[in-house]
């Protein structure tokens, strides 16, 4: 018993020492986010079309077009991010917010899973034939959406910024 609890304690010393945390890095994150212009291109068209007056199922067809090319660009966003925005350093290493961090780079699955619902509900309303209930839902989801992903934006430069004044 003394020789199991003794092992048990080593092993979480030894997990404390080579701990490590995930943080961002600053300038190839930064790098990323200047470098994808079709990201930032389908973005605005989408918001374009959310607010435009046109035949309800012309802007269907749009809106799940640009969804559809939005969630390419998206996941190669945060693939990029994630294999060189962020890294895991040792605990005693950091001097950012791991935990913000932590946050952030989880955002991406949960963002990537909403938007392909919502693709997935548009081309099933427009395979069905699209209600102006429907276009209204459809355009309200995209706007929420947009406001979470401008938050993880918000979130992502507040990383950066804090790990470049860090050094
Ligand atoms: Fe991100």
């Amino acid at each position: 018993m003394v020789a199991v609890l003794s092992n048990s304690h080593r092993t979480d010393t030894d997990r404390q020492d080579n701990r490590v945390v995930l943080v961002v890095n600053p300038a190839f994150l930064q790098e990323i986010k200047d470098s994808n212009p079709d990201f930032g291109r389908s973005l605005h068209q989408l918001r374009q079309v959310c607010e435009c007056r046109e035949e309800p199922r012309q802007v269907a067809i749009r809106i799940v077009r640009l969804l559809d090319e939005l969630r390419d660009h998206l996941a190669m966003q945060f693939a990029l991010e994630e294999c060189y925005g962020y890294m895991e350093v040792p605990a005693d290493a950091s001097r950012g917010n791991t935990a913000l961090a932590e946050t952030a780079r989880a955002e991406h699955c949960s963002l990537y899973l909403e938007l392909s619902e919502m693709v997935e509900r548009a081309e099933e309303y427009q395979y069905r034939g699209i209600a102006v209930a429907n276009l209204q839902q459809l355009i309200q989801a995209t706007r929420q959406f947009d406001a979470r992903l401008q938050e993880h934006e918000r979130t992502e430069n507040e990383l950066i910024e804090g790990s470049f004044s860090a050094y």
